[in-house]
């Protein structure tokens, strides 16, 4: 099948129907486009789970908090496009501004509990515009299924909790990270890191790989952190925004490592934000 590119709602909507009433499922893809392996391993989930697969390429001004990080956002539509046809997509949505935003919005869905810490501390009103953004297209698709990365952790917790909590009858498919080769999680911003930061940017995965190890071998909440911490400090380009030891649902620090936690952090290499998490479950 041919990929097909719409950027208006009706359009989406006649092409998702046409693919339902020939009984496929649908499987959504959101992204913000400058597509990579990260993106695509959700692509291939959903190749390989749905008859019709959508992918949304929309950079979402509202869920940056700088606005040069949103105006150097990395926009490569052709090479996007390439890359969903590689992968057999179906169906690409590439809205305009107006289309998701045709006036002032004044609904948002909000997570508060699940945004207090982590990115949602140092991001004010981040997921809050992530979860509506991702709302909106649940309701502009209407897929089956949905996939989202655990790269962004807290943002797959938040929009599981949507889902749960606003009964939205669409299957959240999370999709492991993607790592480079010495373990940096594959992001978009990482193209942005001179030689010198992208050495350092290891550091991360590094660090939370030794908190894992501390966790895995009974050490508590202290031990790990201070295991993690210690690598990053050895990394003085890197700046620390945090790292923390969290409840995989609620997003919340722990006191006492009990069955899995995610151990998170976010830092920064000069203006580039870089994120990473594990998934470790406790020694007894
Ligand atoms: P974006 O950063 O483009 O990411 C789109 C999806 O790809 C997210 O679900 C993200 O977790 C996943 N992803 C990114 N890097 C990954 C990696 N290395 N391994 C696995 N998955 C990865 O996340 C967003 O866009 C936006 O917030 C969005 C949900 C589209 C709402 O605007």
């Amino acid at each position: 099948m041919s990929l097909e590119v719409v950027n208006r709602v009706p359009e989406l909507r006649a092409a998702v129907s046409r693919a339902r009433a020939s009984g496929l499922r649908i499987g959504l893809v959101p992204t913000m486009g400058a597509l990579h392996a990260g993106h695509g391993a959700l692509l291939d989930r959903a190749r390989a789970e749905c008859g019709c697969v959508v992918v949304s390429i929309f950079v979402n001004p509202l869920q940056f908090n700088r606005k040069d990080d949103y105006e150097r956002y990395a926009r490569t539509l052709p090479a996007d496009l390439a890359f969903c046809r590689e992968r057999g997509a179906d169906l690409v949505f590439t809205p305009e501004l107006e289309e998701i935003y045709p006036r002032e919005q004044r609904v948002y869905v909000d997570a508060p509990s699940l945004s207090e810490h982590l990115c949602g501390m140092h991001r004010p009103g981040h997921f809050r515009c992530v979860a509506t953004v991702v709302m909106k297209l649940f309701n502009m698709v209407q897929p089956d299924c949905a996939y989202f990365g655990e790269k962004d952790a807290q943002q797959l917790a938040i929009i599981q909790a949507m889902v749960a909590d606003l009964n939205i009858p669409i299957e959240i498919v999370p999709v492991p990270t993607v790592r480079e080769s010495d373990g940096l999680a594959i992001s978009s911003r990482n193209v942005r890191l001179d030689h010198e930061q992208r050495q350092s940017a290891t550091a991360l995965h590094r660090a939370l790989c030794a908190a894992a190890a501390s966790i895995a071998s009974g050490g508590g909440v202290a031990d790990a952190r201070e295991a993690a911490c210690k690598i990053l400090k050895d990394e003085p380009s890197l700046q620390v925004e945090y790292l923390e030891i969290v409840d995989p649902e609620s997003m919340r620090p722990v006191d006492e490592i009990r069955g899995s936690v995610r151990i998170a952090g976010a830092v920064w290499a000069g203006e580039t934000r870089l994120i990473d998490n594990l998934l470790q479950r406790s020694a007894q």
